[in-house]
């Protein structure tokens, strides 16, 4: 009797020591190295205009009842400045590529249609210079993607003439006239977008030629604010673009230059036409679009690779401005409008592809989420004078701590989370030193049923004391509404600091970032 209950003992003992095994993770933050700065542009966002991204998303018009700041809604501007909306980028996307700027300044607006988008009108009350009072209203940089398939190359001269020149020039005397004298300050041009498809269909070949052009001509005269130039890259793991604009670059003249290159990759979790439901998915769903996100890892090494070739220095960034989930649209919205709802499951997504720009800032200096506001995986979403936040936006609120602070490496034997036949890593983890001088670890845990609690240690540096916040919902579909616009957002998390070591338990699909004071 007496051994059977010893077995019992030992068996019970050593299953929950297995048990506490498989829940407790290690990770090793070792402040005795640092990286290179994590660009707060990896941070960027993207507007198109596109369903209500643009209009109601952001413009509402002078005369509206919703409160407004010059036709601006003054909730999104507050929502977006608290989230430090380090850059933006304007006005598409496939748009971009038959936006003509004319129609949208002065007194007069000419309407257009808006071929891509569903066929609507587009009134073209919102233009450059409202453009340009938006991101100045948030405190953002601009990113302006010029028309590169549809229109001369003079068009786009013409546009950066207008926004840049002194008053002394005709077009800056335009923009005067149009009430801004001082010029704009564009930080980046986009030098057409996606020209490998809704961009014109060029090949490779073809884009440099153009894109050459444009990189002559597309001239800054505002010397107050330096311009970078971001050309059409990869769709995706395609590396034709990226081997022909990179191959161009290293042979480049005097002429013309590039500072960027853009990737372009969605999570759709089954390629095109999309299919995946924002919401009322199930586990199998969950691991297919977490397992897809997470290639954007191997996206992001593979071209990287390529430039590294061409320039190893890395004075070429990879610009990911395009990237997120896109799933079929919410039943009963115009299919061309590109509305979805955003989850738990989005917000997982957005910090693991965080983590992956942070882990590879020396080449990624800029991300652009698609796209800001009510389309695809959104930041804000609004119905008329309603607004909520979404999970995606409480992750952008969470990081913030990480724009611009110094990579910290990580090391955690992440653990596996397994379904079917997938197997994602259990656990994900960044960490950096902030500007302002504390430890930020983030930490995400990707299984949707298991807790997990995470031990960290610091080397180098003796933790004083610590904070946590943590994003964590009912179910992994959890979703905020107009009605319940609180269901997924942020909450204080105990962190307890024992022997100079952080311990925190994460819930099932969270993410959670920790604020060590030193
Ligand atoms: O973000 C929606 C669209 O996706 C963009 O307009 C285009 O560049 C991409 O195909």
């Amino acid at each position: 009797m007496k051994t059977i209950f010893l077995t019992t003992a030992v068996a019970l003992a050593a299953a929950s020591s297995l048990a506490q095994a498989e829940d407790r993770i290690t990770v090793s933050v070792d402040a005795t190295t640092s990286g290179a700065k994590i660009d707060r542009r990896i941070f960027g966002q993207f507007a198109e205009h596109l369903g209500s991204g643009i209009y109601e998303g952001i413009w509402v018009g002078k005369d509206s009842a919703i409160p407004n700041t010059r036709g601006i809604r003054n909730d999104v501007v507050a929502a977006l400045k608290a989230i430090k909306v380090p850059v933006v980028r304007w006005p598409g996307g496939c748009f971009a590529d038959e936006y003509h700027w004319r129609r949208g300044i002065g007194p007069e607006r000419k309407p257009s249609m808006n071929a891509n988008w569903g066929g609507v009108i587009e009134p073209n009350t919102f233009g450059t210079d409202e453009f340009f009072d938006f991101a100045n209203q948030v405190g953002a940089e601009a990113y302006v993607s010029v028309n590169v398939g549809s229109a001369p190359v003079s068009e786009a001269a013409e546009w950066l003439e207008y926004m840049t020149s002194s008053t002394g020039d005709a077009l800056g005397a335009e923009r005067a006239k149009n009430g801004h004298a001082e010029p704009y300050k564009v930080a980046f041009v986009g030098l057409g977008n996606e020209s490998w498809d809704c961009g014109g269909g060029m090949t490779p070949d073809f884009y440099v030629s153009q894109m050459k052009m444009h990189a002559r001509f597309d001239r800054n005269y505002n010397p107050a604010q330096p311009m970078q130039r971001v050309a059409v890259g990869p769709n995706g793991g395609d590396t034709a673009y990226t081997e022909a604009v990179m191959k161009a670059y290293q042979g480049h003249s005097w002429a013309w230059g590039i500072e960027g290159l853009s990737l372009h990759s969605y999570t759709t979790g089954g390629g095109f036409p999309v299919s995946q439901k924002a919401t009322g998915f199930g586990e199998k769903e969950y691991a297919v679009i977490l397992k897809d996100t997470l290639g954007m890892e191997d996206l992001v090494t593979r071209h990287s690779a390529i430039m590294d070739k061409y320039d190893p220095e890395k004075k070429v960034a990879l610009v990911v401005d395009e990237w997120g989930a896109w799933y079929a649209p919410t039943p009963g919205t115009d299919p061309g409008f590109l509305m979805q709802q955003n989850t738990q499951r989005d917000a997982v997504l957005a910090a693991l592809n965080i983590n992956i720009f942070a882990r590879h800032t020396d080449r990624v200096r800029m991300a652009n989420i698609a796209q800001m506001i009510n389309v695809l995986q959104a930041m804000i979403l609004t119905d008329k004078e309603k607004m909520l936040l979404t999970p995606t936006y409480h992750v952008f609120e969470m990081y913030v701590p990480f724009q611009d602070a110094t990579f910290i490496p990580v090391r955690l034997d992440a653990g596996t989370y397994t379904y079917g036949d997938i197997s994602l890593p259990r656990v994900d983890a960044i960490a950096a030193k902030g500007t302002d001088g504390k430890l930020y670890v983030s930490l995400t845990n990707i299984d949707p049923n298991r807790p997990v609690e995470i031990d960290t240690a610091f080397l180098g540096v003796k933790a004083k004391s610590v904070t946590g916040k943590t994003l964590a919902a009912p179910k992994m579909d959890s979703a905020n509404t107009f009605d319940a616009p609180n269901t997924v957002a942020p909450k204080p998390v105990t962190v307890k600091l024992k022997d100079g070591r952080a311990v925190v338990q994460l819930a099932p699909s969270s993410v959670t970032v920790i604020a060590i004071s030193l």
